[in-house]
């Protein structure tokens, strides 16, 4: 399975997303590979913030490597699952998407924690490092729930 983690940037959000499903996915056995991708290529080419950088590594999460990138159309295409880490990349998402958004594989990443919910995963950008702990918390929680939500459903 391939799964692609979008927000705006691929700085803060999503690089820290890839890096922990990644992890938790091989530990849980599982040939997933994780990747992400931002919506404004403001960034292309940049590494992960320093701070989505610094409290991934006190979680023992290596994501230095990552080098952001724009999301493209092909992506819908070439990803079996998109999550979008809040309702205005999602709308993102459908633009650059045009008619090869898939909304059955596209959906909201907290959904997966708080379903029907819709929530945002707050953006940490303007914010001082404990947002990018509180963010990592809870990109954590949902990773967790995005592996049991899986194991559940290949169970029946
Ligand atoms: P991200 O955070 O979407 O979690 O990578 C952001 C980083 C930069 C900007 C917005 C969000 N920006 O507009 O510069």
């Amino acid at each position: 399975m391939k799964i692609l983690m979008v927000c705006l940037g691929n700085i803060c959000r999503s690089p820290i997303a890839e890096g922990v499903l990644q992890h938790k996915a091989k530990l849980a056995g599982l040939d997933w590979i994780v990747d992400s991708a931002g919506t404004n290529g403001l960034y292309n080419g940049e590494a992960p913030h320093l701070l989505s950088q610094k409290v991934s590594k006190a979680n023992g999460i290596d994501i230095s490597h990552q080098q952001s990138r724009q999301l493209t159309k092909l992506d819908f295409s070439k990803y079996d699952k998109l999550y979008a880490m809040a309702n205005d990349v999602l709308a993102y998402m459908k633009e650059i998407g045009q008619e090869k958004f898939d909304s059955e594989k596209t959906s909201l990443f907290l959904d997966e924690l708080y379903p029907g919910e819709h929530k945002n995963v707050p953006d940490p950008w303007y914010g001082n490092e404990d947002g990018y702990v509180k963010v990592f918390d809870l990109i954590e929680r949902t990773c967790d729930s995005i592996i049991k939500n899986h194991v559940e459903k290949i169970k029946k």
